[in-house]
């Protein structure tokens, strides 16, 4: 159950654990909808006999409602198999039909199910459950990690990994899987990460991974450098809060030893050629969610330090409409998860177009970060909430320095430049602690905004992407109306929604550097104001214009201009936060969402 309460981030909306015993007829099974807590009263009342292997499950729906009866695992063969998956059995619809026809009687309405249906099927010929699983695949499509047990083969568990995650933790005189290390991290911290097409044997002392075709894998095991501790609340009320207090820690890490001795910015994994990146005529950013906000403000930087145009596209939409990419082409792909479908298959696609991609990610040993031809590693530690936030000001800070490091090979910027920039960047951690130590009144402002039901945002230049992202974080987590505009937009359109009492806030760059910028700010923030919008401003310490425009001020410390992201962001999670819990809501869970969305 640990280890399933870890996973919960990954979805939440039912659960259930399989168990093998030594009645070799059927597995012990136990599920329930809800979140996992129900299934643990479950359990309490009636629990499972002890087990030789077991297998559990969180479940974020795709086909079917989040109901007993379709939470996983599914069985099949009147319960000698047990089966798990996370994915979308794409062909599944065909496959039940020639089942039904077959008389098999299904109990749910998933996909899952098929697939557990069908390994019986190939088990009852005689196959092993892991040469039975080989089969298996071979009449699957689309994404489907799967994992299964078998009442006849006790202490055996077999999986199968296309597109999603699938980690193997190894231990001593026990093996564990898990969709991430997370899941097995009070265990052990060596784990062995399964390649696509891979089909991996466990039992309490043995791991044989094959590929689908059968033949032998040797993997390497890799040590993870995080602990349990990392994985837990820390005294927080909340895993959102304690990322949000990991934030200065998350951005001095990500900084940590990136230049070698030399001065020059090193990558964590692989190579692309300096020749390739100096050739590189764009960047496209390939993300979604928070990262594409935090590619977002990327953009900003890179094309003002490194002269290169910069597009970002959420992955999505990028992968299904012919984009314009060949060698030419640099990808960034930004994922804290390193497991988000629609961003594999942007990056997928972009590389069979012959461009070169950089993957930006959190997760060690991810799918990402394995497929893509350079890593730079955002060090954020395990992100368990699912609404993003270190992860976030990590990617920020990981894209500054990819750009700092294309400015510096293509020679846009002196050796000088390059050493300001890194100077800037490594004073935001002690500034963001500024901010997290001086939270009172935004605290206290977001608990009595609970009964709002619109919140709007608005930024210009950087503060655009960041007023989208304290949008998003007061939608994902307060359930509230809530948009975020470029400031300038919104006479164009989004003023028509302010009326008396909105409240709007609003980031005000920095009166210095960008003097023009600031001014239009103010004007935009005197055009809602006119309108009867309450506002609130993110302004620059020591802004003495701000409070002549707000109903409340929340000051952050003086920064270049670029550097703002990283701090006007910190008020806006805190705002989300706040609101959310005075709201009586699960800052960690927030209804219908998934942390990693291994779906297309
Ligand atoms: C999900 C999460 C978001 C996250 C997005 C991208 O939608 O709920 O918080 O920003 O995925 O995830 P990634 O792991 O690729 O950064």
């Amino acid at each position: 159950m640990g280890g399933l309460a870890r996973l919960e981030y990954r979805g939440y909306d039912s659960a259930g654990i399989a168990a093998v015993t030594t009645d070799r007829e059927r597995v012990s099974t136990s599920k329930k909808a809800g979140k996992l807590v129900n299934l643990a009263k479950q359990l309490a009342d009636r629990p499972l006999p002890d087990a030789t292997a077991a297998i559990g499950h969180t479940r974020w729906a795709t086909h079917g409602a989040p109901t007993d009866a379709n939470a996983h695992p599914h069985i099949a063969a009147g319960g000698r198999i047990a089966i798990i998956h996370n994915g979308i059995i794409e062909n599944y619809s065909t496959l039940r039909k020639e089942l039904l026809a077959q008389g098999v009687d299904f109990l749910s309405e998933t996909d899952t199910e098929v697939a557990g249906h069908l390994l019986a099927a190939e088990v009852a010929k005689g196959l092993s459950l892991a040469d039975g699983m080989r089969a298996l695949v071979s009449r699957l499509e689309g994404a489907f990690t799967l994992l299964a047990v078998d009442a006849q083969d006790p202490g055996t568990v077999v999986g199968a990994r296309r597109n999603s995650p699938l980690v193997v933790g190894i231990g001593e005189g026990e093996n564990f899987l898990g969709s991430d290390v997370v899941a097995f991290i009070e265990h052990t911290r060596t784990a062995l990460e399964l390649g696509q097409d891979e089909v991996v044997e466990l039992t309490a002392d043995a791991v044989r991974v094959t590929s689908f075709d059968g033949t032998v894998v040797d993997r390497e095991p890799y040590h993870v450098d995080w602990d349990s501790a990392a994985a837990e609340k820390g005294g927080f009320a909340t895993f959102m809060d304690k990322e949000i207090h990991d934030q200065p820690a998350a951005v001095a890490d990500t900084l940590r030893g990136r230049v070698d001795e030399r001065g020059k910015l090193q990558l964590d994994a692989g190579i692309i050629d300096e020749s390739v990146l100096n050739s590189v005529d764009k960047i496209v950013v390939v993300a979604c969610g928070t990262a594409a906000y935090a590619g977002m403000v990327a953009k900003y930087a890179i094309e003002h330090w490194c002269r290169i145009p910069v597009e970002v596209e959420l992955a999505h939409e990028f992968r299904y409409r012919d984009p314009v990419v060949n060698v030419k082409t640099l990808v960034v792909a930004i994922s804290q998860s390193g497991e988000t479908m629609d961003t594999i298959m942007a990056i997928r696609h972009a590389q069979q177009q012959g461009a070169s991609v950089i993957g930006i990610v959190n997760t060690q040993g991810s799918t990402i970060a394995r497929e893509a031809d350079a890593v730079l590693y955002t060090r954020a530690g395990p992100e368990i909430a699912v609404a993003s936030t270190k992860a976030f000001v990590a990617q920020i800070t990981a894209a500054y320095l990819l750009g700092i490091y294309l400015a510096e090979i293509r020679g846009n910027k002196f050796p000088d430049e390059i050493a300001s920039l890194m100077e800037q960047l490594s004073e935001i951690p002690a500034k963001i602690q500024r901010i997290l130590d001086t939270s009172g009144p935004i605290r206290e402002v977001a608990r009595s905004m609970a009964n709002h039901n619109t919140v709007l945002f608005l930024g210009r230049h950087v503060g655009y992407p960041i007023a989208m992202e304290g949008a998003l974080k007061l939608k994902e987590l307060a359930y509230i109306h809530a948009e975020g505009f470029a400031a300038g937009e919104l006479k164009h359109g989004p003023i028509a929604l302010i009326e008396e009492g909105v409240p709007v806030f609003i980031i005000l760059p920095s009166a210095h550097g960008r003097e023009s910028l600031h001014s239009k700010v103010v004007s935009n923030i005197q055009e809602v104001r006119a309108r009867g919008a309450f506002t609130m401003v993110i302004a620059e310490e020591g802004d003495t214009e701000a409070a002549d425009h707000a109903e409340h001020v929340f000051s952050i410390p003086v920064a270049p201009v670029l550097m703002t992201p990283l701090l006007s962001v910190i008020p806006l999670q805190i705002f989300a936060l706040e609101l959310a819990t005075a709201k009586g809501l699960d800052v960690d869970q927030p209804r219908n969402l998934a942390k990693s969305v291994t779906v297309e």
